[in-house]
């Protein structure tokens, strides 16, 4: 075995990923096991990504994480279930006699730090961007290697599925133990180049009703979503396969629209009720419909997850002209378009060209503007998943390592 180290950690990166087939509802709660299978497409990390680092020593007395520079309850469950998980996982490598690549005691504790470039639980997926990116960065840490679907999984369901880049789906599964409930690539980002993602950020506030407790109700009382998972999903998820792998933009945008609001149909199904769109989501639907409705096909698809946050599909040469369609319909308040600086703050992410509407498009969408309705745009494209970005072995080397550490983990016992 080779020498003992004070401390070792590492950074990860892991990004967003969008359901275009939805998740919505468990057969099992504590194991965090889906009654359907899932589809998504993972972002680009430019503009949505979470960054973990993940740091073991003998120094350290207890576990312990920070969110975004404020230290968290290490206790959650979800938490603790990813934190055993891992550890058993270490523990039956370490058992099999397979070569050791962490010369450090399994019983030391851990400190984690996380930080996302985005709005945190707004709709945005930073659940599943966060707990893909924990469960990556501790496999690393403790020396676990193979598909991490059941750790991601145990912290947020769609987690899985940010492990990997590309167009992914997450199989629900038979097993009762969850060992076939798992995320795999269905195609990779390099596949379907010319796909562009659009976030139109309404609200980025903390939405009323969370996913968690929002898709229990719906199990409980919603007759339309156990129809939904039996019948309608695994057709569902061929197709949508089939449109990917033949990029076939049409046919995937029409699904991804009829599911996302087949989604908040079941919402609306649960008792109470439960709506995640609001006045200006609604107005963004209709305005895809007539934009698609003047070019006689669908050039752009919606997509809502558990907020009034649309995230829009459609291809590079559409971009420019949908960017402006939006603009036109949902102005900066106050004047903001004619200033450069609150017109860039409005759209970030990937450049997208200046375009001009036509009088025909402008008459086509038939609204009235709504200021202020789209609190910024978000640009950005298909991209890998999680990924390391930085690897810090204490020992040789381990000041100019220890140097680039999250404060948090500068190997003191505390921060
Ligand atoms: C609407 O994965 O956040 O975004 O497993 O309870 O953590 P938990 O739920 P979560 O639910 C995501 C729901 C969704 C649809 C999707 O991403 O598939």
């Amino acid at each position: 075995m080779a020498s003992e180290k004070p401390l070792v950690a590492v950074t990860c990166t892991a990004p967003v990923n969008i359901a275009v087939i939805k998740y919505w509802g468990k057969r099992d709660e504590e194991l965090i096991l889906p009654i359907n299978s899932s589809l998504s497409v993972t972002l680009h990390q430019d503009q949505l990504k979470t960054t973990t680092t993940a740091a073991i020593s003998k120094d350290f007395t207890e576990d312990r994480i920070w969110l975004n520079g404020r230290e968290e309850d290490v206790g959650q469950p979800r938490l603790q279930a990813c934190l055993r998980e891992i550890r058993r996982l270490a523990r039956k490598r370490r058992s099999a006699g397979d070569e050791d690549p962490l010369p450090l005691s399994l019983s030391y504790k851990v400190h984690v730090a996380s930080v996302n470039n985005f709005p945190t639980a707004a709709g945005l997926a930073s659940s599943a961007a966060g707990y893909a990116c924990l469960a990556y960065t501790l496999a690393q840490v403790y020396g676990v290697e193979g598909d991490l679907s059941e750790v991601a999984r145990r912290g947020s369901g769609s987690a899985c599925r940010s492990l990997y880049g590309g167009f992914v789906e997450w199989q629900m599964g038979q097993r009762a133990d969850g060992k076939d409930s798992v995320a795999r690539q269905v195609a990779p980002e390099s596949h379907w180049p010319e796909l562009r993602v659009l976030i139109l950020v309404v609200s980025a506030e903390k939405k009323l009703t969370g996913s968690t407790v929002g898709m229990q109700t719906s199990v409980e009382t919603s007759p339309l979503l156990r129809f939904r998972a039996e019948a309608l999903v695994p057709a569902r998820m061929a197709e949508m396969a089939r449109c990917v792998m033949e990029r076939d933009f049409q046919a995937f945008g029409q699904l991804t629209m009829k599911d996302s609001n087949q989604f908040h149909a079941t919402c609306l199904d649960t008792f109470p009720p439960i709506s995640y769109l609001n006045d200006t989501s609604r107005r963004i639907i209709h305005l895809v419909h007539r934009f698609n409705a003047h070019h006689g096909q669908t050039k752009v698809a919606y997509t809502f997850d558990a907020g009034p946050n649309a995230v829009i599909f459609t291809l590079d040469d559409t971009m420019a002209e949908f960017v402006a369609a939006v603009r036109h319909s949902f102005p900066l308040e106050s004047n903001g378009d004619k200033c450069p600086a609150s017109r860039s703050r409005f759209l970030k992410g990937l450049p997208v060209r200046p375009a001009l509407l036509s009088d025909e498009l402008k008459a086509a969408l038939g609204m009235e503007p709504t200021p202020g309705g789209i609190k910024y745009i978000i640009a950005t494209q298909v991209r890998p998943g999680t990924q390391p970005s930085a690897w810090h072995g204490a020992g040789a080397g381990a000041r100019h390592a220890k140097s680039s550490l999250h404060p948090c983990l500068s190997g003191k016992p505390t921060c």
